[in-house]
């Protein structure tokens, strides 16, 4: 804990965010959560060893336990009826370079499948899911084909998912409580990045070298919130010095030109994106439309230097189909988009440079449709003092 303390108390932390970050204020009750700002984080990562889990500061996914026990048809929200056998993943790399596979909105349809055989193709270390999952809709057999479907990739890699609306799952006058199945089944480590919610949390990768935060677009994330206050109390606890690399995975996005959830995510970002850009986040994925789009880095709808590359990856394969209609003329932040199913690469090389992917499932495996190199903001002496 003493680690912790120095760590906390760094002024590192402080320089790494400007005034709308807010590092330097009060972080509300979030040390009484931790013992210090981020002292579950830092002392887990300083005992548990890289090797069996997705890195430095916890082990395999409690997902491994459930995902694969089935659950009766009417069974919404209970728990497994019995443990799942456990599944030992891949070492995941400690060090840099890493490899994620990034998707959204999977569903299970041939067009599903097709996306899961192309990313089958890429050898990654992690993949990193926007939400909207099995579109099991209150169905619950679907979550356990779901569950089938995945298996092969999901039992070999560690699958980082957060929530989309379809994963809700709330019947008025029924079931009051939302997310009763994704829950059960998709246990994330909250408990282990101090988050009070299996619906945001967040993990290292390549021993920290990445930190990536996966937030709850259908949590609460109004200012005061409990994902206000731990994403601050998270992204505090940060030294960019050793952490060069900061993404973050919504499901809503932010940034969209499609003309499908047309603002459906700006009031996330009205109450949220002071707070990543003040950490300076390099990426920011989301799912929800069903299409690719790439914007340059932006901050409050403007091209900006020491905002985040906001990427949609929706196009994951869903039985409602592409959202094939967007804006015109498309905003001069836009830069790639296209309505086709698909999945993204993103192969972080080193402490400055990553190389960003997208596949479109029509095309060859060795067939990029779009592609660019994102230097992260840490190899920025500008954005970190700006
Ligand atoms: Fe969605």
């Amino acid at each position: 804990m003493s680690r912790v303390k120095e760590i906390c108390t760094s002024t590192k932390i402080v320089e790494a965010f400007d005034s709308r970050g807010g590092c330097v204020e009060d972080l509300g009750g979030y040390n009484d959560v931790t013992g210090g700002v981020a002292g579950v984080i830092l002392a887990a990562a300083a005992a548990v060893p890289c090797s069996g889990g997705v890195a430095a500061g916890y082990n395999r996914p409690k997902a491994r336990e459930t995902l694969f026990v089935p659950m009766a048809e009417d069974a919404i929200g209970t728990a497994p009826q019995q443990p799942g056998s456990e599944i030992l993943l891949q070492d995941s790399s400690c060090e840099l370079p890493i490899k994620f596979a990034v998707a959204g909105d999977l569903g299970q349809t041939g067009w599903t499948n097709s996306t899961l055989s192309h990313i089958s193709g890429y050898p990654h270390d992690i993949l990193l899911l926007a939400g909207d999952l099995s579109y099991a809709d209150f169905y619950q057999p679907r979550w356990d084909s779901f569950a089938r479907l995945v298996e092969p990739l999901a039992s070999s890699r560690p699958w980082m998912v957060t929530q989309g609306n379809h994963e809700i799952e709330s019947i008025p006058f029924l079931e009051a409580k939302p997310f009763k199945p994704y829950n059960a089944r998709w246990h994330m480590p909250f408990e282990e990045s101090a988050s009070p919610s299996n619906l945001f949390y967040s993990f290292n990768a390549a021993g920290g070298a990445v930190h990536v935060i996966m937030l709850g677009s259908y949590a609460d994330f109004g200012t005061g919130s409990d994902q206000f206050r731990w994403l601050r109390a998270d992204l505090c606890s940060l030294d960019r010095a050793k952490t060069p690399w900061l993404i973050a995975i919504i499901h809503a996005p932010w940034y969209n030109s499609n003309e499908a959830h047309q603002g459906e995510g700006e009031a996330m970002r009205t109450a949220l994106e002071d707070v990543l850009y003040g950490a300076r986040v390099d990426m920011v994925f989301a799912g929800h439309v069903h299409a690719y789009e790439r914007f340059s880095r932006v901050y409050n709808n403007k091209e900006e230097e020491c905002g985040a590359v906001h990427i949609t990856v929706g196009d994951g394969g869903n039985r409602e189909g592409l959202a094939r209609d967007y804006l015109q003329p498309p905003p001069g932040i836009s830069l790639f988009r296209e309505a086709s199913f698909g999945h993204g690469r993103l192969d972080v090389v080193n402490f400055t440079h990553a190389l960003w992917e997208w596949h479109r499932n029509d095309d060859d495996e060795p067939v990029v449709a779009d592609s660019v190199w994102i230097t992260s903001h840490a190899a920025n002496p500008a954005c970190l003092k700006k």
